[in-house]
């Protein structure tokens, strides 16, 4: 496959596996280039891209421009706070408006699930999702999954245990997808009112012992608990938490294997992992950043070659 099957990036779930094996091969280029002295391509010199922020955001955001300027496009941001958003304003007006700037792409994080998916069909540009509330979150997955590559060779067969909060996660949702695509084996590990009731149909299995998972997985992705997304009170405290779901040295260390440890950022330092684990050297959390520019380049790279096609 020389192309990708979308013209958008919504979600995983649109993705096929060809899609993967594409974007990684892009990214192992890209990756290369970055380590250069000169970081840069002009590959996009005549693209313009638009940068949406609709909710906060530190790493995909910076992420994202760093990619974009590597490739050589022409790049505006725009966030929710500082916009006209804020008097009333319809994300189609607001989006239609930059648009006639003559962008040729949009990167958009929002609160709503489903408003990137929304926007691609009403606007005429090719739009990346960057997260959209507690739905998917299709770049963190594929650097995911490409450390995970990076890290043990391949994606399939692997075993990934997903900890923490994948009722409220998009990098949970976007994971199980691309992982289960890609031929790995899957667990989800939390408190019992964190996970969706209808987790099984996505074929993953239920480990409730955060022990258990360890001695079973290869990698262990450690989830931030959403809090931001909490109305109510989903276990009765964080020292509880910390004592089931949180992962310390001790753990780690008490395992015969040695498993490889990731999380998205942002890290609770002493919730969802101490310190001492979050940089020990079985934890990947910076190649993880690393990883991201490349294949946001990836990415962003195969669906403008899309519309400079048309
Ligand atoms: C994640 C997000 O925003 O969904 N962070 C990120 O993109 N690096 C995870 C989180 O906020 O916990």
């Amino acid at each position: 496959m020389s192309e990708l099957s979308v013209d958008h990036l919504l979600g995983i779930k649109y993705l096929k596996k060809e899609d993967i094996d594409l974007i990684f091969q892009t990214a192992d280029h890209f990756k290369e280039v970055i380590n250069r002295p000169i970081k840069k391509v002009p590959s996009l010199r005549d693209i313009t891209i638009a940068n949406l922020f609709f909710e906060n955001s530190t790493r995909t955001r910076l992420s994202f421009e760093l990619a974009e300027k590597r490739l050589s496009a022409d790049v505006v941001n725009f966030s929710a706070a500082s916009s006209s958003v804020k008097k009333g304003e319809t994300l189609i007006d607001t989006v239609n408006n930059i648009l006639s700037m003559k962008v040729d792409m949009v990167v958009m994080r929002h609160p709503n699930p489903g408003a990137g998916i929304f926007l691609s069909k009403h606007v005429g540009a090719s739009i990346i999702n960057a997260g959209d509330g507690a739905h998917e979150h299709p770049t963190q997955a594929l650097l995911d999954s490409y450390s995970i590559r990076e890290k043990l060779g391949e994606v399939t067969g692997k075993k990934v245990v997903i900890v923490g909060d994948i009722l409220h996660s998009r990098v949970a949702l976007s994971n199980i997808l691309a992982l289960k695509l890609q031929g790995a084996q899957v667990k989800v590990c939390g408190p019992y009112t964190l996970l969706p009731k209808h987790i099984k149909s996505l074929g993953v299995e239920v480990e409730p012992n955060l022990r258990k998972a360890l001695q079973w997985c290869d990698v262990a992705n450690m989830l931030r608990v959403q809090n931001e997304r909490m109305e109510i009170n989903y276990f009765p405290s964080t020292r509880e938490y910390v004592q089931l779901f949180g992962l310390n040295k001790q753990l780690l260390d008490s395992l015969d294997k040695k498993i490889v440890i990731m999380h998205p950022g942002p890290i609770n330092r002493g919730v969802e992992i101490t310190s001492d684990v979050a940089d020990s050297d079985q934890a990947i959390i910076l190649d993880q950043v690393q990883n991201g520019v490349a294949v946001r380049m990836a990415v962003i790279y195969l669906l403008a070659s899309k519309i400079k096609q048309q």
